[in-house]
């Protein structure tokens, strides 16, 4: 099973703002990010999840909280009370992959677990308080898959 970050990181580093909201909106990003995701199971920490309002669509949403009675108006949408437990639920499985969507605090946790991260780098700064941590980049080989007017995608794939 693959183990997938899937990003996007504005120029300055941003993510996200402290409040949840994206500080960004851009149909064709949001659309790669659907296109990538679309049948596989998705991890998430609980803010991004709220920030969401409710589970994407065609996908196994799995929030992560540490609150044990945490609860979500949404049947489907399985709650885990760590990240290792989340990934091990996926396991069981079996799936070719799996995408860990955000936000900050769940990416430094998953960088050092991930196979592979699926970055869009917008091209314009952003206002926020949310980053994505640093890298070190030589761990990683990487190739562009995606060029357009306001950003690029590119694949992370961790070096053997
Ligand atoms: N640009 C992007 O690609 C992108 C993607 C996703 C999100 N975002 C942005 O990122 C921001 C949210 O990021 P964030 O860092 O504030 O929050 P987050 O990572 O979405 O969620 C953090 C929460 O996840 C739970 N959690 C974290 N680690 C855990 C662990 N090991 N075990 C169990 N639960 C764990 C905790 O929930 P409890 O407090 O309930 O215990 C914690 O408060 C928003 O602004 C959002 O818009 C951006």
């Amino acid at each position: 099973m693959i183990i997938s970050l899937i990003v996007a990181i504005a120029k300055n580093g941003v993510i996200g703002k402290a409040s949840g909201q994206m500080p960004w909106h851009v149909k064709d990003e949001f659309k790669h990010f659907k296109n990538t995701t679309l049948g596989f199971p998705i991890i998430m920490g609980r803010k991004t999840f709220e920030t969401l309002g409710k589970p994407l669509k065609e996908r196994l949403n799995i929030v992560v909280s540490r609150n044990q009675n945490y609860k979500t108006d949404f049947e489907e949408v399985v709650i885990k009370s760590s990240l290792q437990s989340a990934i091990d639920y996926c396991k069981e499985l079996n799936p070719e992959k799996i995408f860990i969507i955000g936000g900050g605090e769940i990416f430094k946790q998953s960088i050092p677990l991930a196979d592979e991260m699926i970055i869009t780098f917008m091209k314009f700064d952003a206002e926020g308080e949310i980053k994505y941590p640093e890298f070190d980049s030589k761990q990683w080989k990487i190739e562009k898959t995606m060029d357009h007017e306001l950003f690029e995608v590119f694949r992370y794939k961790r070096k053997k």
